[in-house]
């Protein structure tokens, strides 16, 4: 019986205490350099018109490396920008889990040189690999925490700079992905109403060559082309995605729906994976919800993987939207395959 009374001395709670959970700050950083779909057309067989019309994009950001621009700077930079929001100290943050498939190196990880970069020396840091789910899959495992009294305050941070796994000859993926990172500092707080409603989380491996990428050709498939080329660059069927995301993404809403007890016009806002405007468009139509209702900022950044939905949390937060009282359902679906949500009261 020693580790109910272990956890309450660790982290300074009282566990026979219900503790909530605020979204305390939010913060987002893009990359400067920006690739629109024109500049795409001028090196490869594409064009604004077939872009725009599949997937809503109009433009990306992209990480100019000879200017230091990496996965550790842009997450860093966000960081710094929710805890300023948070009014929180780095050195009180008690876990950095960094979600992205696009880390500097194997070890350390992202999440180590982040911390050391926002000051928070000594926190337990670590990269989270889930593909575009790894912030809401990192939302979850940081708010259980914090509920259950081991952690007082976990940043999440997601970022990809997926400009590091592009080939850029090949158009029927590059156009699709962008370069961000965004983060939010969890916090306990006293009022045990806030904080997560219900949540899910899935994975399905058996269909993990549909996106991948592979580091070595012998990863890719036999019968497929196996040239160095495409080592180190996102593999995707696209259609196959595609397919698995409409189903999913409108399943995944109303599994979670179900769980909290809700119906989807009580919830405020939809902060989801921008992957594309017309997946996303389909899933509010079904849902009857108005256009408020789910954000959409694809048209700008692309699909950010783990980037994206902090970085439209962020934004729709500096717009005065998605405080506290109100409910929020995130929502995101990837590489894996994953697929996970989080319904939050702020
Ligand atoms: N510009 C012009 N033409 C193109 C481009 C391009 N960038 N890319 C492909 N094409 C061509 C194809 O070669 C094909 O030509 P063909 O008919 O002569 O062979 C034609 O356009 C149609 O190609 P499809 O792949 O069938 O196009 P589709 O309508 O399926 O749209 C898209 C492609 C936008 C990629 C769609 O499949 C999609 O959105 N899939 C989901 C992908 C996704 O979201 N991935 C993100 C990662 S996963 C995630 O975040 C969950």
């Amino acid at each position: 019986m020693i580790s109910q009374q272990a956890t309450a001395a660790n982290t300074g709670l009282e566990t026979a205490v219900a503790v909530g959970v605020e979204i305390a700050g939010v913060g987002h950083h893009a990359p400067e350099q920006v690739l629109s779909n024109d500049d795409l057309a001028e090196f490869m067989d594409t064009s604004d018109e077939w872009i725009r019309q599949r997937t809503g994009i109009r433009q990306r950001h992209v990480c100019d490396p000879t200017k230091g621009e990496s996965a550790t700077w842009l997450s860093a930079s966000a960081l710094k920008q929710a805890l300023d929001n948070a009014g929180v100290d780095p050195g009180e943050l008690d876990q950095l889990i960094l979600a992205t498939v696009t880390g500097e190196m194997l070890c350390p990880s992202t999440a180590c040189r982040v911390a050391a970069e926002v000051g928070a020396r000594g926190c337990a840091a670590m990269d989270l690999v889930a593909a575009c789910s790894g912030f809401v899959y990192g939302l979850n495992l940081a708010h259980d925490q914090i509920r259950a009294g081991s952690a007082r305050t976990i940043a999440v941070v997601g970022c990809d700079v997926m400009s590091t796994v592009m080939d850029y000859s090949n158009r029927a993926v590059s156009v699709l992905f962008g370069d961000a990172a965004g983060a939010a500092v969890l916090r306990a707080c006293d009022d045990p109403a806030r904080g997560k409603l219900a949540s899910c989380m899935h994975a399905d491996g058996s269909k993990w060559r549909d996106l991948y990428i592979p580091t070595r050709n012998d990863h890719i498939p036999q019968g497929a082309d196996r040239s160095m080329a495409r080592v180190n660059s996102v593999q995707m069927n696209g259609r196959e995605i595609y397919k698995f995301a409409v189903g999913t993404f409108s399943g995944l809403i109303q599994e979670t729906l179900d769980r909290a007890g809700l119906n989807a016009h009580e919830v405020d806002h939809y902060v989801c994976h921008q992957s594309n405007a017309r997946m996303l468009e389909a899933a509010r139509e079904r849902f009857g919800l108005p256009t408020e209702k789910m954000y959409i900022n694809i048209d700008r950044y692309g699909n950010c993987s783990a980037g994206s939905v902090p970085t439209a949390l962020s934004e729709l937060r500096a717009m005065g939207r998605a405080q506290s009282g109100e409910t929020v359902m995130f929502v995101a679906f990837g590489g894996g395959l994953t697929w996970a949500s989080s319904l939050w009261q702020l």
